[in-house]
């Protein structure tokens, strides 16, 4: 009898997860390794929403909440949306899920139907394809370039829209290239959802780390129309350093809430109480701790990318937010010493062949460009001390070395 079901035929385990995973293998074998792999911030969560989960135990807040969370967190968020983004919504129409992630799977098992397409501007986070398939859509990959800042284009967009078009997404800034849309580039696609019909998934999940002054919009905060055609996702993970939390929400039309919520009922029921709690004192407390982590990300952030670009064959873009940096590499893979190994290599990926070299012999963990749908690239994640960064671009730049030989 055969007990791997077909759907598992059109996905992968999480590239991202998958390289964490053998990084901490490693690393408790004893080897000295630099992980540039997680996607996580590697600062404590803050003190004051520890605390606030320590009280919730003790005040037994231990029991089952509401399926779509409790009444507090969801009026913590809707003062969020009004304080951080000038959007009123009411409290049916915010979702609270077991991390960002489930919120987005929640949201396209909610709206697909077989066959639905799904416009996702390449490079993508790892994750979208892999729901959208799973949610029986079909993704419509479109490729940007470096050089545009890797935004999809009106052209692109108005291109890519068929009459099986359900959605588009939007991931800004971004993960993996840190870009971010300025409002007057979204200004240029809203005019095209709005004229398509189309709905859009606004994934906001780095809202909060942005650079050099960048101001952040997203197509819900450019006019109540387009609020009415976005979904809005959003959570705790990134910008208060609670991945292992698992808190993240949704925000939208109320129809496709409820939807949301009858699926969250029959899966997860609600996330876990002790989180909602914590996540309360995170989106409602202080934020002074969320400038402190976004100016460390900066300074990291100049660090490596002036570290990466001094280094022969390698382009880095200077990313606008987020905390990582997708370096092209087109030139180290021409090199012989690059194409000697390809040769000798059953792996036909060049950045996986890079990636794998680079963790086992330079002992540096880094996201094969591919994972991301751009062979010729690599992910950092630099949420770590300027130590590391320097260290482990420093085994970046031997391997280059030693491929030039
Ligand atoms: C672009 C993007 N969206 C959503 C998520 C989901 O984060 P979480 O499930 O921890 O809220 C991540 C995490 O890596 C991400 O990078």
């Amino acid at each position: 009898m055969d007990l791997s079901a077909k759907r598992l035929n059109v996905i992968e385990p999480s590239p991202t997860l998958v390289i964490t995973a053998k990084a901490n293998e490693l690393k408790k074998k004893g080897e000295d390794i630099v992980s540039f792999g997680a996607g996580e911030p590697d600062f404590e969560t803050p003190t004051h929403i520890r605390d606030a989960a320590k009280k919730a135990i003790d005040k037994g807040m231990t029991r089952y909440t509401a399926v779509s969370g409790t009444p507090e967190l969801k009026e913590a968020i809707v003062r969020k949306f009004k304080r951080d983004n000038g959007l009123d919504y009411e409290k049916n129409q915010i979702i609270i899920g077991t991390g960002g992630k489930q919120v987005i799977y929640n949201y396209f098992l909610a709206t697909l139907n077989a066959g639905d397409e799904v416009i996702i501007p390449a490079p993508y986070w790892v994750s979208y394809a892999d729901i959208v398939r799973l949610s029986e859509g079909v993704p419509v990959i479109v490729n940007t370039a470096a050089d545009n800042n890797f935004q999809i284009t009106p052209e692109q967009l108005k291109k890519a829209i068929t009459p099986k078009t359900k959605c588009l997404i939007l991931n800004s800034p971004s993960n993996p290239t840190g870009a971010a849309y300025p409002k007057k580039d979204l200004e240029a696609l809203g005019e095209i959802v709005l004229s398509s019909g189309i709905q859009v998934m606004s994934d906001d999940i780095y809202e909060k780390i942005i650079y050099d002054g960048f101001t952040f919009s997203n197509l819900a905060m450019l006019s109540p129309e387009l609020k009415k055609q976005t979904f809005v996702i959003n959570g705790v993970s990134k910008t208060y350093s609670m991945t292992g939390w698992r808190i993240g929400y949704g925000a939208g039309d109320i129809g496709i809430v409820k939807n949301m919520d009858t699926i969250q009922s029959q899966s997860t029921s609600n996330p876990s109480s002790i989180s909602q709690a914590a996540a309360e004192a995170a989106v409602g407390g202080d934020q002074a701790c969320v400038e402190e982590m976004r100016k460390a990300f900066e300074e990291r952030r100049n660090t490596i990318v002036a570290l990466l670009n001094a280094i022969p064959g390698v382009k880095c873009n200077n990313p606008q937010g987020a905390f990582y940096v997708f370096p092209y590499l087109t030139d180290v893979y021409k090199t012989p010493g690059f194409e000697r190994l390809l040769k000798e290599s059953s792996e036909k990926s060049l950045s996986k062949l890079f990636c794998n070299i680079l963790l086992e012999k330079y002992k540096v963990a880094a996201v094969p460009g591919i994972a991301f749908g751009e062979d010729q690239a690599l992910r950092l994640s630099y949420a770590m001390g300027e130590t590391d960064i320097k260290r482990g671009v420093e085994r970046i730049a031997e391997m280059i070395r030693d491929l030039n030989q």
